[in-house]
C-alpha cells in the first residue's frame, strides 16, 4: 500500500462540530483527536469503501430504501468523489474523523442530503472490517502471484545449475556436497508453502462481515448473498457479533507473510555469505549492489542484506495486532483501528522484497569452479566411507567411529583421508580396502544420494519436474482467481 499521498492529510486538530443536534457539547481536544483520527493511514481504503458503498446502496435498493434515481445518484456521486480525491494535492478537513466520515461528507457536497440515507443499515464497525477483508483478498492475491514470480526465477537457475556441485552446510560447516539446483529448490519449496499460507489468508477474508451492523444485525433485510456476489465475497459472516469483532483474516495475512519473509531473509543471508571474497561462490548484478562511499573497490550485496533484515518488520507486524487482539472484550473496540497500519506496513515489505528478490535472482551469476572446489574437500566424503563399512556388515554407530579415527589420522599427518596408507587403513578396520579410494571420488558422493527427494541427479530430475508442476499450477490458479 502506497503511503506516499500521506503527507496530504492535514496535521490533526479539533474537529468534531458540537452544535445543538448533536450529542457533544465539546469539541475533542487535539491531544486525543491526533491519536483517535485514522485518515493518515485509512486513506489508503478509500477505493475499497467506495466499491463497498455501491455495493451497499444497490442493496438498499432492493429493500426500497432507494429507489432507482437515489441509486443512480448516489453512483454517480461516489464516482465524482473518487475523481476529486484522485486529484493531485486533495486535502481532507481536519474534521474529518476517518475515511469514512470523509467520504460521507464529500459525497453531501455532491448530493445534498441523499447522502444521509447510504448510512441506513450499515455501521462503521462493519464497514471496516469489509474494507479491511477486501485488502486482504487482493494483496494475499497479489503476494501468490508475486511468489510465483521468485519461484519461477528459482525453478530456471535451479534448471541450469542442476549439476554444478557445492558443499552443503551444517552449522555453517562444510558437511556434504549437493547440487546447487538442488539446493535453490529448497526456496522453491519454501515458498510453494507461503501460497498456500496467503491462499489460506485469501479464503479466511472471503466471508464478508457487511450486515453485521455494530454487532448485532441491522434492522432491514438486505440481501447480504447478492451483496457478497457484487463485491467478490464467497460467503457471508454465520454471526453479526464474529462478524463486527473479527479480525483472524489479517492475522492470516500477516501469519503469511512473516513467514515468506522470514524465508526471503534466510535466501538473502546466503547470498551476502556466498557473494563474500572468502566464499566467492555468487556475485549479484550491479544493478541490485551498490558501492561504498569511501572505498572504491567495494561492491556491496545491499539488496541481499535487506532482503535478510526487512523480515523481522514483517514479524512484528504481526505479534503488534495478536497484542491488540488479546483480551480485547466483543465486539468492536477502537482498539480495532490499530489493525490497518500493521497490515500496511506488512503488505509494502513483503510486496517489496518478493519484487526485489526475483529481479536479484534474475542476475546473479555463480562461480562453478569455487563451488567445486569447495566441494571437492574429501573431509566431506567421511558419511561415505562410513556407510562403504555399513554395505560390509559394520553397524553404522561402530563404522562412524572408524572413520572418526580416519579423519583425525589424517589430519595428524597434515593430510588428506585419500594420503592414507592402505596399512593405516587395516589398522583402523579390516573391511577397509581399495574401494575406500573408490569412495573418495567427487562424483559418487553426489549421485550416492538415489533416494527420492536426494540431491543425486535422478532424484533431482524428478524433483525439477514436481516444480514445475507445482508452479504452473500456482499460476492456474491466479488465473482463475483474476478472471
Ligand atoms: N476508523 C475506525 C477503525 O478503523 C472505523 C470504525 C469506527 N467505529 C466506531 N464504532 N467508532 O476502526
Amino acid at each position: 500500500m502506497s503511503t506516499d499521498e500521506s503527507d496530504k492529510v492535514a496535521a490533526a486538530s479539533p474537529a468534531r462540530e458540537a452544535s445543538e443536534s448533536s450529542r457533544f457539547r465539546k469539541e475533542p481536544d487535539p491531544r486525543f483527536w491526533a491519536l483517535n483520527r485514522s485518515l493518515p493511514f485509512d486513506w489508503q481504503l478509500a477505493a475499497y469503501d467506495i466499491d463497498q458503498s455501491r455495493a451497499h446502496a444497490r442493496g438498499l435498493l432492493g429493500i426500497g430504501v432507494l429507489d432507482e434515481d437515489e441509486l443512480s445518484r448516489i453512483d454517480a456521486g461516489l464516482e465524482r468523489v473518487r475523481e476529486r480525491m484522485a486529484e493531485h494535492g486533495f486535502a481532507f478537513e481536519d474534521s474529518d474523523e476517518d475515511i469514512h466520515m470523509a467520504i460521507e461528507r464529500l459525497l453531501g457536497e455532491e448530493i445534498g442530503p441523499l447522502a444521509g440515507k447510504l448510512h441506513t443499515g450499515r455501521s462503521r464497525n462493519d464497514q471496516v472490517a469489509t474494507d479491511v477483508a477486501m485488502v486482504v483478498q487482493v494483496h494475499s492475491l497479489q503476494a501468490i502471484e508475486l511468489c510465483a514470480a521468485t519461484m519461477a526465477e528459482l525453478l530456471s537457475l535451479a534448471e541450469a545449475h542442476r549439476d554444478w556441485a557445492l558443499p552443503g552446510y551444517t552449522h555453517l560447516q562444510r558437511a556434504q556436497p549437493v547440487y546447487l539446483g538442488h539446493h535453490l529448490l529448497a526456496y522453491f519449496w519454501m515458498l510453494a508453502r507461503d501460497v498456500l499460507r496467503f491462499q489460506f489468508a485469501l479464503d479466511s477474508a472471503g466471508v464478508m462481515p457487511l450486515g453485521s451492523g455494530a454487532l448485532a444485525g441491522v434492522n432491514w433485510e438486505i440481501d447480504r448473498e447478492a451483496v457478497a456476489a457484487d463485491l467478490g465475497f464467497e460467503h457471508v459472516s454465520h454471526n453479526s457479533i464474529d462478524g463486527a469483532s473479527n479480525r483472524d483474516f489479517v492475522l492470516d495475512y500477516l501469519a503469511a507473510a512473516s513467514a515468506c519473509s522470514m524465508h526471503l531473509s534466510r535466501l538473502g543471508s546466503e547470498i551476502v555469505i556466498w557473494s563474500s571474497t572468502e566464499f566467492g561462490f555468487c556475485e549479484l548484478d550491479e544493478s541490485f549492489s551498490s558501492g561504498s562511499s569511501i572505498m572504491p573497490q567495494k561492491k556491496n550485496p545491499d539488496s541481499a542484506e535487506l532482503l535478510r533484515a526487512k523480515s523481522p518488520r514483517v514479524a512484528a507486524a504481526h505479534a503488534t495486532l495478536l497484542g491488540v487482539m488479546h483480551a480485547l472484550p466483543l465486539t468492536y473496540g477502537k482498539d480495532m483501528q490499530e489493525d490497518k497500519e500493521p497490515l500496511f506496513d506488512a503488505i509494502d515489505t513483503v510486496e517489496g522484497s518478493l519484487e526485489m528478490a526475483a529481479g536479484m535472482l534474475t542476475g546473479i551469476e555463480f562461480d562453478r569452479e569455487r563451488m567445486e572446489d569447495a566441494s571437492g574437500d574429501e573431509m566431506l566424503a567421511a558419511t561415505e566411507v562410513a556407510d562403504l563399512l555399513v554395505r560390509k556388515g559394520v553397524p553404522f554407530r561402530e563404522a562412524h567411529g572408524i572413520v572418526g579415527g580416519l579423519v583425525r589420522d589424517a589430519v595428524e599427518q597434515g593430510g588428506k583421508l585419500s594420503d592414507l596408507t592402505p596399512e593405516q587403513l587395516r589398522a583402523r578396520s579390516e573391511h577397509l580396502d581399495e574401494s575406500f579410494y573408490e569412495v573418495l571420488e567427487r562424483s559418487s558422493w553426489l549421485e550416492s544420494k538415489r533416494i527420492a527427494g536426494g540431491t543425486g541427479s535422478v532424484p533431482l530430475e524428478a524433483q525439477l519436474g514436481e516444480a514445475r508442476e507445482t508452479l504452473a499450477a500456482v499460476r492456474a490458479r491466479v488465473l482463475e482467481e483474476r478472471s
